[in-house]
């Protein structure tokens, strides 16, 4: 049987790339939008535009109501216990350079921040530059064969002077769950606040942070089949509270004076200035989405697609994937044959893959690579896509080897 996705007429993105002969397997880079997040944003912007919290007319009392659902959709989306524990920002990537400034202060020299191995620059870039500001040491848990955290060597190595432990959920390049509810106890055991990094993640299943047990966790709407510009930042109620504030301006403030003002705590206290409104907006849309499908026939469905990804290229002499993956993607490189060249030829035909470092330099050197493919898988593929793309591989192969 042929896997079809019964979702793909939801996406006018993927239709329209069917007609341009363009096969998208780059989702974990970015993800097509349903049409009902494109209707969302044109009625937003054709009727009749107002900002957020600030206006006491009816489109913007409009604006504010539809915005601050979405802040609800997304807090029982995330099993948060409650909306106060969303804030809006441009990203996960700004999310994490929110959490590296807010908690900036409550570090001291020698304290100790714990990352792993297989981050992506933007949850190591912040931490790398907090440590270089406050002189803390970084620490990097090394991975297993398979791309997993090494349990004993995280046990050992996250101890009484780790301040704060931030890992991924989901790896960009190794598509392998980290186990993290037992690493995240460990963490908090010891005092450190916990963030994980779910950009990946979030886009794969539901997830019930309160069940997981994380501090903050962070992810970005355009992976999530949702607009760009808008990111999600959780918090628990109390970890909310030690993060100073960040960004200072309209909206985030209770009283102002010339020489000093009173701060709103967070969320909107972390969101000063005119937010993404059309972006939150058009989330709330992608959350109601995502939250009628199926989600054990998508998850089925993307199972079924990533086996057929990895029998498929185990076929190949030379074949290296990187770990084993488990969800979602595959990154890998054929031996004798440059990743660059590779990608060229098949971009020519049509196949829109990803490749180079995959925003993981450290991790790729540390794999002894300097450059891998990424196939990427969102639940509009079909089991055709990547006939397509084994098709325009052999014959790529064939020309390089
Ligand atoms: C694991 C991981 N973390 C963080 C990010 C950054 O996300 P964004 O570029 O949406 O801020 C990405 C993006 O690819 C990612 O894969």
């Amino acid at each position: 049987m042929t896997l079809i996705s019964p979702w793909r007429a939801d996406f006018p993105g993927m239709l329209a790339l069917d007609k341009e002969g363009q096969t998208y397997l780059d989702s974990a880079a970015t993800a097509q939008k349903p049409q009902a997040v494109l209707d969302t944003l044109l009625a937003y912007y054709a009727g009749g535009v107002a900002n957020v919290h600030r206006a006491q007319h009816l489109p913007g009392e409009r604006a504010t109501r539809a915005f601050e659902s979405t802040r609800e959709k997304a807090a029982r989306w995330l099993n948060a216990v409650s909306a106060e524990e969303i804030v809006f920002t441009r990203g996960a990537t700004e999310s994490l350079n929110l959490l590296a400034y807010g908690l900036e202060h409550l570090f001291s020299a020698g304290d100790e921040i714990v990352i792993s191995a297989a981050e992506h620059h933007a949850n190591l870039l912040p931490w790398q530059q907090l440590a270089a500001r406050k002189a803390l040491k970084l620490v990097v848990l090394p991975l297993t064969e398979q791309g997993d955290i090494d349990p004993q060597q995280a046990a050992a190595l996250i101890g009484p002077r780790t301040r704060l432990l931030a890992v991924s959920q989901l790896s960009n390049v190794l598509g392998r769950w980290q186990s993290l509810e037992p690493l995240l106890l460990h963490a908090r055991n010891q005092g450190a606040l916990t963030i994980v990094d779910g950009a990946q993640g979030a886009v794969h299943g539901r997830h019930d942070l309160q069940a997981l047990g994380c501090d903050f966790y962070v992810c970005s709407s355009h992976k999530l089949y949702g607009p760009d510009g808008v990111g999600l930042l959780y918090g628990r109620r109390s970890a909310l509270q030690c993060l100073q504030h960040w960004q200072f301006g309209g909206e985030m403030v209770q009283q102002v004076d010339y020489h000093q003002a009173s701060l709103r705590s967070a969320p909107l206290g972390l969101e000063a200035g005119t937010p993404p409104v059309s972006g939150v907006i058009a989330l709330g849309t992608t959350l109601d989405y995502l939250s009628q499908l199926d989600a054990a026939a998508v998850a089925a469905h993307e199972a079924g697609l990533h086996n057929i990804l990895l029998q498929g290229l185990h076929g190949y002499d030379g074949m290296r994937l990187l770990g084993e993956p488990q969800t979602a993607l595959a990154c890998f490189t054929v031996e004798g044959v440059h990743s660059g060249d590779l990608a060229h030829l098949l971009t020519e035909q049509g196949i829109a893959v990803r490749a180079g470092h995959h925003c993981a330099m450290p991790l790729l050197k540390r794999l002894g690579v300097n450059g891998a493919i990424r196939v990427s898988l969102g639940l509009y593929n079909d089991q055709s896509d990547l006939q397509r793309f084994f098709t325009a591989l052999d014959k790529a192969l064939e020309l390089l080897q």
